[in-house]
């Protein structure tokens, strides 16, 4: 959720307005997304990186984090979003994580869209830990080296309950991954979003997928192989949606 703070200072604003306005964006995506029937949406709203910000900037999305989380639960709730998080939470300030669990916990039920908030997350951080735990379990001598496989390595991540992401969408028009989900975006398809962030409503997130729905996935293979059937089996882990320009 890329350019709050470029597109505050095109209005001559503080920082925190475009904040502010990012998270009516993350209002009307979520909500566009449960209507369209995603599974899974991650948003990468914090990372660890971000803790090198002036002090000021931190403790103001810290409050924006919780005042969003105590605002929108129950709307949350009601819409049967199920919230989770990925991250080190434990650094997070305790009134954020006292709002976090306090989600968590009452949305935990919940079987529409799976929404998932990397706070304080890397993806390095992830990997990091993932081979931490691994080494582990080798040491205490519960898994045999040899054992190890990509899925086995998958995991110990901390998205283990999650499909790798089919789309990954950026805003602002930068071309990076910007330590995300490193492991998990192998074969994502990428957007990337002329848009800042506050900027970005469900009018764009269809674009994104419409455009999404015209790429060919080859995960390494060729056309050939990958071509639908005439009645096309959904491949595992696909999501399935309504077709945006029907909507
Ligand atoms: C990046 O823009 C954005 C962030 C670091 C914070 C994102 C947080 C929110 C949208 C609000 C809270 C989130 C939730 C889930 C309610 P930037 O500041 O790096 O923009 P810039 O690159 O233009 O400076």
């Amino acid at each position: 959720m890329d350019g709050n703070g470029r597109w505050a200072q095109q209005r001559g604003l503080p920082r925190i307005a475009g904040h502010n306005e990012g998270v009516e964006s993350v209002r009307d995506t979520v909500e566009a997304c449960g209507q369209l029937g995603v599974k899974y949406l991650t948003l990468y709203a914090f990372s660890i990186e971000n803790w090198k910000r002036p002090d000021d900037e931190v403790s103001l999305l810290m409050r924006l984090l919780m005042r969003a989380l105590r605002d929108e639960t129950d709307k949350l709730h009601r819409n049967n979003v199920r919230v989770s998080t990925i991250g080190e939470t434990s650094s997070l300030p305790r009134e954020v994580r006292d709002e976090l669990l306090d989600t968590i916990t009452r949305t935990g039920n919940n079987t529409g869209l799976n929404l998932c908030l990397a706070l304080s997350y890397s993806g390095r951080w992830d990997i990091t830990r993932a081979v931490r735990s691994i080494v582990e379990s080798v040491t205490g001598g519960k898994t045999d080296p040899g054992s190890i496989t990509e899925e086995v390595f998958a995991g110990h991540l901390s998205t283990r309950e999650m499909p790798d992401p089919d789309l990954l969408i950026r805003t602002s028009g930068e071309n990076r991954i910007s330590n995300f989900l490193l492991w998990q975006t192998a074969y994502s398809e990428l957007y990337i979003s002329k848009l800042y962030w506050p900027e970005f409503r469900r009018e764009e997130l269809y674009n994104a997928i419409e455009d999404y729905q015209h790429r060919e996935r080859r995960f390494g293979m060729v056309s050939e192989q990958v071509r639908p059937d005439p009645v096309p089996p959904p491949p595992p882990g696909r999501i399935e949606l309504k077709n945006v320009s029907e909507l």
